[in-house]
């Protein structure tokens, strides 16, 4: 396994695997992996000659109080987890190498990444789309994998691939999940033992709507009402949205006909925490 850490070098590498006809196939993440991470791994690991993860904190995708500066980092950790994965190749490029002096370029897809966490983060996704697009240019993949965990960043970025003619696969994941049912993220670490008995409530809460739907409980309204007031037994848990969204376009439902993204934020203490279901009726 190779560690690259020059953009320049990473170039080279993937225009000669892909004169040479090899497929690549591509993990994009911010380290700290766990097995939701390993899961897209081992996907990309079957379906492709090459697999290349990148590990990068991207500056560009944070808000000014948020936790870029304190985000889990341990590529000791995650060198060895890619390694036993058959892994090929770590991208770790330096921000100084991604974003040097005077860049003023970036990627805004419209509509999707209005709603949901686009609101409640200004900024972030156009620093998702614009890393995700650098990282494609620099690593040149035939399939790039992602989780249904972050359901709106998968969209968008499937609707970039798609409405800028990138030609690469999109590839998502079902979401990993701990065995009381919380979703895995490396901002899982941030949790007290307490925080992260709370946050089971989650699950509980996306599981409950499931089954209000497939009791025919079809107004958005009465089910999000059910949620939150499940989750509102947990002292340690702030909501920051609950939304029932169409899943193609992420448009707000009042009255659920067909399949639906059920998506949420809280926080948990001072770590923010998301998860969602797709729910088809
Ligand atoms: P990160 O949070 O490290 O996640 C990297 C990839 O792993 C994303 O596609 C994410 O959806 C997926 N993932 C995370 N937790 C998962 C889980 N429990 N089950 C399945 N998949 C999971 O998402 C990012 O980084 C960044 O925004 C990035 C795309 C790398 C751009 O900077």
């Amino acid at each position: 396994m190779k560690i690259i850490k020059s953009v320049k070098q990473m170039s080279l590498i993937s225009k000669k695997l892909r004169g040479s006809r090899k497929t690549i196939g591509f993990i994009l993440t911010m380290g700290y992996l766990h097995e939701g991470h390993i899961s897209l791994i081992r996907k990309a690991r079957k379906e492709n000659n090459i697999v290349v993860v990148s590990i990068y904190v991207n500056p560009a995708q944070f808000g000014p109080k948020e936790d870029f500066k304190k985000y889990p980092r341990n590529i000791k950790m995650d060198t060895t987890l890619c390694e036993k994965c058959g892994v090929d190749i770590i991208f770790a490029p330096s921000d100084k190498d991604m974003y040097p002096q005077g860049y003023v370029t970036y990627i805004n897809v419209e509509k999707l990444s209005e709603g949901l966490c686009g609101t409640k983060r200004p900024g972030h996704f156009k620093g998702v789309t614009t890393v995700v697009s650098k990282l494609f240019n620099i690593v040149k993949p035939s399939a790039a994998y992602f989780g249904q965990k972050d359901a709106q960043q998968a969209l968008i970025i499937n609707k970039m691939a798609q409405d800028l003619n990138m030609g690469i696969k999109i590839k998502i994941m079902p979401t990993v999940r701990e065995p009381g049912g919380l979703a895995m993220s490396s901002r899982n670490a941030y949790l007290s033992v307490d925080e992260k008995k709370d946050a089971l409530v989650l699950y509980k809460a996306l599981q409950k709507a499931k089954s209000m739907i497939e009791s025919r409980e079809y107004r958005a309204k009465n089910i999000v009402g059910e949620m939150r007031r499940l989750i509102k037994t947990k002292k340690s848990i702030r909501i920051d949205y609950i939304e029932i969204v169409s899943a193609n376009d992420l448009k707000p439902v009042d009255k659920i006909k067909r399949k639906v993204l059920i998506a949420l934020a809280v926080f948990t203490g001072k770590t923010r925490l998301i998860d969602n279901m797709i729910v088809r009726v």
